[in-house]
């Protein structure tokens, strides 16, 4: 457990942070004392202001006018709570882009958008990073030591891709540097021979991409999918480098969604000073919700794991969301569920969109605190209410981190490179589900687990569990063979060490990197029709399961087989493996399979390494994990 006081979202605010998006420019005067009434009946001491206000702050070019926020920052600190302070560059004001039509993101059709929505705008244009930089200035100077702000909020939610020239433009100086300005290496390591696609001149490469342009050289595209979440990290940091200097005491943050595919947010670790996200999952009592709060569960391990300390839920519903199919509503109980199941895995504090539900335009139906039919005695109300009393109870656990021995891998790139690989099935493989299918076995035991990219120290763990590790990144074939040298444990699976960093596919001869930890070499893969299932018979758990999808034929080198295929003619050939290696020991999982053998898998894995458990046994559906001087004990059944 850590209790390091730096651990704190901000130092100066060492509570749990209970709150949501608060929009009072949407609303006039009268509405705001009342609010501010609601906020102390409701236990709210965190809002988030700012988002989409340029508008307000600077209604012409050079006029700023900050006086809302200068009144509620006060009234808000006045009343004790605090201010997450955002800076609005995900929203330009159609001025703007009615003067500078430059700032304009351009989609992959290679047409310029008009104004309007958000996230509209362009990410390489000189101009509009000028104007967000300059508006972060001004929020700086104005607002930089106002005794309410605990935390500036930069943007919102980024994302998406920019196809204007500047950008292509920015790409192709991107691609000059990785590749030191000679065209023969960006040749050799795209394959470029394939299809006449060599490169004679630095200024032919375009931008890549569905359904306009280059989709083949899967080099280019996972570099262009490097480049675009690099280019965002950019954007970022040219619009919050004057909050960094102005304001140093206080951090920065930028709300993420989830594992938003276009943005590696472990680039972000050294830049944001504490991790949030937006979480909405979908609150029904269909078989969905279940594995619904398991990648919940998951998703909160891995932002407590980019920096190995609490993070925050920056933004939830507190009844429903409007852009789900139907607007479902939480059943009694689920929203305490979902905000301490947040704290439990490391969030301090809960936060909603948004404090007031508004009367008009996209988000007029989305649920907030106070809702069109008011808020005291209402059942959203009471229920927030709720929560608020209940986070000022087990407030000491803000701040405190607890370790874990296992660690699963969920890596951006290998993603990537696999949803764009034509085979061994086309399009998406389904990577992102069967971590979570390794990471429940462990959930349902009470273990905890994070959540680690292959480029994280392996060191702190006992146990890796690295599924698909389709793309071996440099070194880490070997930092994995060091980790089970020196008595760790690792389990991967199919289509795991197939290509490099760079897409190209690693020859699987003798010097496979991974052949010395696993015991093993694939020789072939035979992919599944959806429908299709093949037996197969192991010596753990309940002996019998299917496969599907996938199913690797491997040769022995080493290994000890644990099962086998009993069906397809490669019956009797190895489905699973485990080869001792220096003090540690691999299992290699080579075909998907039902969740019972995951689960299986887990409960011998929990045995042999007698893993931390947060408490005994739990009836079906129950969960525990301990934070601080807390036993969270979670039932996600109905
Ligand atoms: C995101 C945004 C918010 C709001 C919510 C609605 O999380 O950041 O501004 O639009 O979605 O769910």
């Amino acid at each position: 457990m850590n209790m390091n006081p730096s651990n704190f979202l901000n130092p100066k605010f060492p509570s749990l942070w209970h709150g949501g998006d608060y929009n009072p420019e949407q609303w006039p005067k009268e509405v705001w004392t009342e609010d501010l009434r609601l906020m102390k009946v409701a236990g709210v001491n965190a809002l988030t202001m700012g988002v989409f206000s340029w508008v307000t702050l600077e209604p012409a070019e050079g006029e700023y006018d900050f006086s809302f926020l200068d009144e509620l920052m006060g009234r808000l600190g006045d009343q004790g709570a605090h201010v997450i302070l955002a800076t609005p560059s995900a929203a330009p004001p159609a001025w703007m882009a009615k003067k500078y039509p430059e700032i304009l993101r351009t989609g992959p059709d290679r047409v310029r958008r008009l104004h309007g929505n958000r996230v509209n705008y362009n990410l390489a244009s000189p101009i509009y990073r000028a104007k967000t930089r300059e508006m972060a200035t001004k929020l700086a100077e104005r607002f930089g030591d106002h005794p309410a702000l605990a935390l500036w909020h930069v943007s919102n939610e980024y994302g998406g891709e920019d196809y204007s020239e500047q950008t292509r433009g920015a790409f192709i100086d991107w691609l000059k540097a990785k590749f030191d300005g000679d065209l023969d290496k960006l040749n050799a390591a795209y394959w470029t021979a394939f299809w006449s696609h060599c490169y004679t001149e630095w200024d032919q490469i375009e931008i890549p991409g569905q359904p306009y342009s280059e989709t083949s050289i899967h080099g280019l595209t996972l570099d262009w999918r490097r480049f675009s979440s690099a280019q965002t990290l950019d954007f970022y940091l040219n619009e919050s480098e004057p909050l960094r200097q102005l304001s140093p005491d206080v951090p920065i943050t930028t709300n993420m969604m989830g594992t938003f595919e276009p943005l590696d947010y472990w680039k972000w670790k050294d830049h944001v000073d504490c991790f949030t996200w937006d979480s909405y999952p979908c609150f029904t009592d269909h078989p969905m919700e279940t594995h619904d709060w398991v990648k919940v569960a998951f998703i909160h391990d891995m932002y407590r794991s980019f920096k190995q300390k609490p993070f925050l839920l920056i933004e939830s519903t507190p009844s429903s969301s409007n852009w789900y199919p139907a607007m479902r509503l939480k059943r009694p109980g689920v929203h305490m569920f979902e905000c301490m199941q947040a704290v439990a895995h490391g969030s301090d504090g809960a936060m909603y969109f948004q404090w007031r539900q508004s009367r008009g335009s996209q988000e007029k139906w989305h649920g907030a605190v106070v809702g069109h039919a008011g808020a005291e005695g209402t059942r959203v109300f009471e229920e927030v209410a709720e929560v608020g009393a209940r986070l000022m109870e087990i407030a000491e656990v803000a701040g405190q981190c607890e370790s874990s021995e296992v660690a699963c891998i969920y890596d951006w790139e290998n993603q990537w490179a696999l949803r764009d690989s034509c085979g061994p099935i086309v399009g998406e493989k389904g990577y992102f589900l069967e971590c979570l299918d390794y990471y429940r076995g462990f959930w349902e035991r009470s273990v905890q687990c994070d959540v680690i990219d292959s480029d994280q120290d392996f060191s702190p763990y006992k146990l890796i569990v690295a599924p698909m590790l389709y793309m071996l990144k440099p070194d880490v074939a070997e930092r994995l063979t060091a980790f089970v040298e020196a008595g760790g444990t690792l389990v991967t699976s199919y289509l795991s060490g197939l290509v490099d960093e760079n897409d190209l596919v690693i020859p699987r001869g003798e010097s496979w990197p991974l052949e010395r930890v696993l015991g093993i070499n694939p020789e072939e893969i035979d992919a599944l029709y959806p429908d299709e299932r093949v037996r197969i018979q192991t010596q753990i758990g309940s002996g019998t399961y299917m496969a599907s999808r996938f199913c690797d034929i491997v040769r022995l080198r080493g290994a000890e087989v644990l099962g086998t295929y009993a069906g397809e003619f490669y019956a009797w050939k190895p489905f699973l493996t485990r080869h001792e290696l220096g003090r540690g020991t691999s299992y290699y999982v080579a075909a998907r399979t039902e969740r019972a053998f995951h689960d299986d898998l887990a409960g011998h894995l929990v045995a042999e390494l007698q893993l931390k458990r947060a408490t005994g046994e739990t009836p079906q559906g129950v969960r525990a994990i301990n934070r601080g001087p807390f036993t969270f004990l979670m039932n996600s059944t109905a």
